[in-house]
């Protein structure tokens, strides 16, 4: 949330004295005086503390879910079950949405809260967030596969990706197995990095974004609240730079 907006959530003032405390220089996050007032701030995660009184609110909520297979990745939808759907009546809150999108047959992590802006800074391209998949396709996966994802493979309407790595656990004549990293999130892009090599995916699982790793303990179907050393690893992700603000504002 932004830091001008929980401020006068938490009755701090007015609009117009909430930016008059930030520019003198009243307000602290995490030991830093902050004088942009649309910083991304948690004060669950964060201390924010205006005039020398700390602010205590549970601002918003971050859950990981291990995502079935014929789950769609929306908020609605009219034909199919969503990953909000998957929430219990008691976690629900207005405004929670998944951040980035799996298909309906991919399995894996998906973070879902209802912080806006953290979803958009983990999304955006130059960020490079890290995602790794567990791929099973159809076919033996090869050396000259690696070189292809490293490369960046051309989609066939000429659309570029990024190097990719690709590691292979097994391979034989009808089934392999790999995971693959990846800095973006085309739509189908796994799927279609394959099919350019000549391979299907016959099976999709995400277990990483960024800091977050896929908790083996949950699931399919099954969620949990992240835990405090997952939170402060997001954290890098609250920061706007000026650069990105104006992107923000174009959308
Ligand atoms: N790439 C795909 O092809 N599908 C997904 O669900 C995620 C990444």
């Amino acid at each position: 949330m932004r830091l001008d907006k929980l401020l006068e959530q938490e009755k701090i003032g007015s609009k117009r004295k909430v930016k008059a405390l930030i520019k003198s220089k009243q307000v602290c996050v995490d030991g830093r005086t902050i004088l942009d007032e649309s910083l991304n701030v948690d004060a669950s995660l964060q201390e924010v503390v205006v005039g020398g009184r700390k602010i205590e609110n549970q601002t918003h909520v971050y859950y990981m879910l291990n995502k079935p297979q014929g789950i769609v990745t929306a908020v609605k939808d009219a034909k199919h079950q969503t990953v909000i759907d998957l929430i219990e009546p008691n976690d629900q809150r207005s405004g929670l949405y998944p951040v980035g999108r799996l298909d309906r047959d991919t399995e894996g992590l998906l973070l879902i809260t209802d912080n806006g802006q953290l979803g958009y800074q983990l999304l955006l391209p130059h960020k490079k967030v890290l995602k790794r998949y567990e791929v099973i396709v159809n076919e033996p996966l090869t050396k000259a596969d690696q070189i292809a994802f490293e490369k960046g493979i051309v989609f066939s309407d000429g659309e570029i990706c990024k190097a990719a790595e690709l590691i292979i656990l097994t391979s034989s004549t009808n089934e392999s197995r790999a995971y693959l990293d990846i800095t973006e999130g085309k739509f189908h892009q796994v799927k279609k990095m394959f099919l350019s090599v000549g391979k299907k995916v016959t099976y999709l699982k995400r277990i990483t974004m960024g800091p977050l790793v896929l908790d083996d303990t949950l699931a399919l179907g099954q969620y949990r609240p992240l835990n405090q050393q997952e939170l402060t690893s997001l954290l890098p992700y609250f920061t706007i730079h000026k650069k990105e603000k104006s992107l923000e504002n174009e959308i």
